[in-house]
């Protein structure tokens, strides 16, 4: 089993949040530009001139991102927040980063939505949580950490010296710039009698007589669970069940994250004729989609996967304006942790992703069309048995790969400065694709639709195998000018390449 590609403990991670956060509580909480970070670079690497740095993915100005959070569409824009630590490229201090977008592709930096409290219940960190429109208010929903002896702990990983709390705030402005947090949890404590392994990041939905939510959790031995609240309002909860439950791992551990124990970042939500839900553990992101039944409350999944083989974790959805549900989630670094804190920045925002179900029940996953939006010329060339390469100035490329039904095997490679420096592998015979030793389903050849889409943004690389597997890879050695694109086919294959460069978003590297 994978163990979470977080580079410490969260253990180590959370004494020194404790310290970073005593640090920021001296400093006026809430305005990014009060502070001095959104607009100025920390002190340190020149990152606007980082070549490892993308420049079409939406990333933090600089120091750490991690989870996407609240994404909601709201009087006429796109917001999206994030797990963000303003003091340095690792990971500690969680607050609120927050950006909008007109088209969900070229956006600006806000300032901080959410940070700590001193004293409240989220003085030690702002977790991850969800947006939803309340009565005419965009109202978040959130996990709180603060300090609190072991018995009152919910955070098992390591000593417990932290306990979670479910947090409400709502705007105060429509540019969703000001908050008004409550100052009491409206959770303030795990189901009684549950010994859970963690209790997170809040999902909520409307039905007929009021509000649901889902929470993170699980309980070690047991296994992973999502937990099922109902409210009037989205102040007063009653826990109902689980919604879900998960089996034991086997796996003993002192992570329950790691174990599998400890579900993170469910989302939960109704996609096509059925319901989807989606949580991270191990280090993987897991898909379901199954049936809700709306009078008992249960959800029995029918079908799984993984959603993404590679270097990608908590993701959260949401519903656009014109009905698409759209899927943001955290690109890893996979560099150590010593490499990306002297770079200055870590972690970037997937591309926007549209979520749908097959015929057979399983999820797909596409690009938004608005990517497209960046598209420079288009060259298409054909593709035969043998070996053809593309070269490239920009690491900003958008490939499409279509494959003769006949073509029973292809490799696709990125060469720096001639040496191999990624790889895949598409193995129709044997259905399997693979990359960096690692395996994963290959969809069969279908005539109509690309076999491979293949986002490159300097470090970053997004590929989707036909529209039901994805997998995303960091790649440190890829260099503007000095970069090319390898196809080769087998013996029956044939099909075509078309490249596209993509336009920056802006002029900096997003760092202003
Ligand atoms: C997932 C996660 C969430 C938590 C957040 C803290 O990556 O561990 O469960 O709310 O990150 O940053």
């Amino acid at each position: 089993m994978r163990t979470l590609p977080r580079p410490v403990s969260r253990r180590a991670f959370l004494s020194a949040c404790t310290r970073a956060s005593l640090a920021a509580s001296v400093l006026p909480a809430i305005s990014h530009r009060a502070l001095g970070l959104a607009t100025t670079p920390a002190a340190g690497p020149n990152i606007a001139q980082d070549p490892l740095r993308p420049q079409y993915h939406l990333l933090p100005p600089h120091n750490w991102m991690n989870d996407p959070n609240g994404p909601i569409w709201w009087k006429g824009k796109f917001h999206l927040f994030y797990q963000m630590n303003p003091h340095a490229a690792v990971w500690g201090d969680m607050h609120w980063g927050h950006a909008v977008s007109p088209d969900m592709v070229h956006w600006s930096h806000q300032p901080i939505a959410l940070a700590p409290t001193p004293g409240g219940p989220d003085s030690d960190g702002c977790f991850s949580g969800s947006a939803v429109v309340y009565h005419g208010v965009p109202t978040v929903l959130y996990t709180g950490i603060r300090q609190a002896p072991p018995a009152q702990s919910t955070i098992r990983e390591g000593k417990p010296t932290y306990r979670e709390t479910q947090l409400l705030a709502t705007a105060l402005d429509d540019n969703l710039l000001h908050w008004r947090k409550q100052a009491a949890p409206v959770i303030a404590a795990p189901p009684p009698g549950m010994n859970v392994s963690g209790f997170r990041d809040p999902c909520p939905w409307q039905e007929n007589d009021g509000w649901y939510l889902a929470v993170g959790s699980g309980q070690r031995g047991v296994g992973g669970a999502v937990l099922l609240y109902h409210s009037p309002d989205l102040r007063h909860w009653e826990y109902l069940h689980p919604l879900v439950e998960g089996r034991a791992s086997g796996h003993a551990g002192p992570n329950p994250v790691a174990t599998g124990e400890m579900w993170e970042c469910p989302d939960f939500f109704p996609l096509g004729k059925h319901h989807c839900l989606l949580y991270s553990t191990s280090g993987a992101v897991f898909w379901t989609i199954g049936d809700y039944d709306r009078n008992t409350h249960r959800y029995t999944p029918r079908q799984q996967g993984v959603l993404d083989h590679g270097a990608y974790y908590a993701p959260k959805s949401f519903l656009a304006p014109d009905g698409r549900r759209i899927l943001w989630g955290w690109i890893q670094e996979t560099r150590t942790q010593a490499e990306y804190a002297a770079a200055g920045w870590a972690g970037a925002m997937s591309l926007p992703r549209v979520l749908d179900v097959d015929v057979h029940g399983n999820l797909t996953m596409t690009v938004a069309a608005e990517v497209g939006l960046l598209r420079q010329v288009q060259i298409q060339q054909a593709l035969n048995p043998g070996s053809k390469s593309i070269h490239f100035s920009s690491l900003r490329q958008e490939f499409e790969l279509r494959l003769a039904p006949q073509t029973s095997a292809a490799t696709v490679r990125l060469l720096a400065a001639g040496k191999p420096a990624w790889e895949l592998h598409l193995d129709y015979a044997a259905h399997t694709a693979r990359s960096g030793g690692r395996s994963m389903p290959l969809p069969a050849l279908a005539a109509d639709a690309p076999a491979l889409r293949l986002f490159l943004d300097a470090s970053v690389i997004e590929a989707f195998l036909g529209s039901a597997q994805a997998l995303t890879s960091r790649c440190y050695t890829l260099q503007p000018g000095n970069t090319e694109l390898e196809i080769t086919l087998d013996a029956g294959g044939s099909g075509s390449i078309t490249q596209c460069e993509l336009t920056a978003i802006s002029p900096d590297r997003l760092t202003t």
